[in-house]
Formats: C-alpha cells, structure tokens, sequence
C-alpha cells in the first residue's frame, strides 16, 4: 500500500513527463511515473516512430528503464494523459502482469490530478502469467 502523498507524487510527476512525449504523429502525450517495491522511482514518456508499430507506450518505457536498471518488483505505476482516462493498452498491462501481479494502476489527468486507482488483477482478469511456464 502506498501512501497518498506518494500516490499524488506519481500523478504530479506522471503528468510532467508528458511534456518529454515524442508524438509527432498522434499529439497524444502520455507520462508515466512507476514506484518500486525498494523505493524508486522510474519515469516514461511515450515515443513515436514513423514506422508506426515501433511506437513504445510510456507505461513501458518506465517499465524497461526499471528493468535495465536491475528493478523488477513494483508497486504501483500513475499513468497521465490530458483528461486522466488514458487505461494503460493490452500490452502494457501485459507487461505489468509479467513482473507484479498486484500493482497498483493509477490514472492522472494534464495536471497530476488522481482520476482512477485499480489494481492490475482488476485490469487484466485471466492474465498468462510467468508461472504457467514454470
Ligand atoms: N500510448 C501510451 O503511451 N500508453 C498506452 O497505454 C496507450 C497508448 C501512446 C502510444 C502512442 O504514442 C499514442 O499513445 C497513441 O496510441
């Protein structure tokens, strides 16, 4: 459980990192702000490519960056768009689910604003997990 001060400094820091997006394609700025369960925390932004499936979402961009910096356990991740209800796409949440079945998934809004707050479990119901393969 994260406090909500903590939870409202991932929505403010969220909504900043829009601001790196590079969207030249659809102009829809996405941030991200992840906790990890040690404490830290990673940013994303979203970037675009002109060929367009090469596109990375912001949720894992900060998601990577947590890996490639020896994280994976983490505690709740604030995703930002303009109006706050920008859900995290299908591969994202699949993402999520590899590396913590219970984080926390909060939406923010332009200004940081906390607009939705779930669980991933909620997200991604009958999620293929890791351990199938186990
Ligand atoms: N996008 C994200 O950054 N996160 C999501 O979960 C959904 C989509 C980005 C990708 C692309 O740059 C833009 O939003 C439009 O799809």
């Amino acid at each position: 459980m994260i406090s909500n001060e903590q939870k409202q400094e991932l929505g403010k820091i969220a909504a900043e990192m829009r601001n790196l997006s590079y969207i030249p394609y659809s102009h829809y700025a996405v941030g991200a702000a992840l906790l990890t369960k040690s404490g830290k925390i990673f940013t994303g932004c979203n970037i675009e490519n002109a060929a367009f499936p090469v596109t990375i979402c912001a949720e894992r961009t900060a998601i990577f960056k947590a890996i490639s910096e020896g994280e994976k356990e983490f505690e709740a991740i604030a995703i930002a768009t303009e109006d706050g209800q920008g859900y995290p796409c299908g591969s994202c949440r699949q993402v999520m689910v590899e590396f913590s079945l219970d984080m926390e998934v909060m939406l923010a809004d332009a200004e940081g604003k906390i607009t939705a707050d779930l669980n991933i479990s909620e997200l991604l119901p009958g999620a293929f997990t890791p351990d199938k393969l186990h």
